[in-house]
């Protein structure tokens, strides 16, 4: 089953963390469904962004879900740590977990919803043996590490082929995508079948967020 209803998920990678509570609160306000934390090692992807005390503290301004990506290697050594600093949703790289199978029920374990994310080499045919172990599907649409990268148009083949599979699931799966999307892109991702979008510069390198959103929703609509 996918889940039909459009969600917004602001990665705060791109938000002013000298004033990250009021950040989120602004997001929220203007509608967000979701705050999105980006967290990177810099070893699995070419930068190091935030952790744990970023979890905590986006946990303590919102009553929205938290959705954290981790871009690190050894997830499993981390997903406890994680849902207790306030985590919604985990979502791990297939790339960086020898044992996915057994990280995602890690993370249900921990009772939270269990995203696997795929970089934009990565066939979705690693997911057919885990559908039933995950919540979620994080596919990129730029290589991970950075926000404001170009939108990889190669990748929209791979979304609506993963939200077939997500249709045919006995469960609710979520396909989210992850990178360069604006107004100008959304609407092929939508159409795609991506159900929850994250967007970094296109949220909060903007000076208006509210109006950023409802542009992004508008552009959905009219595309999608
Ligand atoms: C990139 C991160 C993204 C990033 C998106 O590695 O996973 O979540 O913040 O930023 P934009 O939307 O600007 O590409
Ligand atoms: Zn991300």
């Amino acid at each position: 089953m996918l889940n039909s209803v459009l969600s917004l998920a602001p990665s705060i990678l791109s938000a002013d963390f000298g004033r990250l509570a009021d950040e989120i609160q602004e997001v929220e306000a203007a509608g967000a469904e979701l705050i999105h934390v980006d967290v990177m090692d810099g070893s699995f992807v070419p930068n190091i962004s935030v952790g744990l005390p970023i979890v905590e503290a986006a946990r303590k301004a919102t009553h929205l879900p938290i959705d954290v990506h981790l871009m690190i290697v050894q997830p499993e050594k981390y997903l406890a740590d994680f849902a207790r600093a306030g985590a919604d949703i985990i979502s791990f790289h297939v790339e960086a977990s020898t044992h996915a199978q057994r990280a995602l029920n890690q993370i249900r374990e921990l009772g939270k919803r269990a995203g696997l994310a795929l970089n934009p080499h990565t066939h979705e045919s690693c997911l057919d043996y885990l559908l039933d172990d995950l919540d979620m599907v994080m596919l990129m649409t730029v290589n991970p590490g950075f926000s404001g990268q170009k939108f990889l148009p190669s990748q929209l083949s791979k979304i609506l082929r993963v939200s077939e599979k997500a249709k045919s699931a006995a469960h609710m799966i979520d396909v989210q995508v992850d990178g360069g999307v604006n107004a100008e892109t959304i609407g092929a991702v939508v159409k795609a079948g991506a159900n929850i979008v994250v967007a970094g510069n296109a949220v909060f390198g903007q000076r208006d967020r509210g109006a950023a959103l409802r542009g992004l929703r508008q552009a959905a609509a009219a595309h999608g």
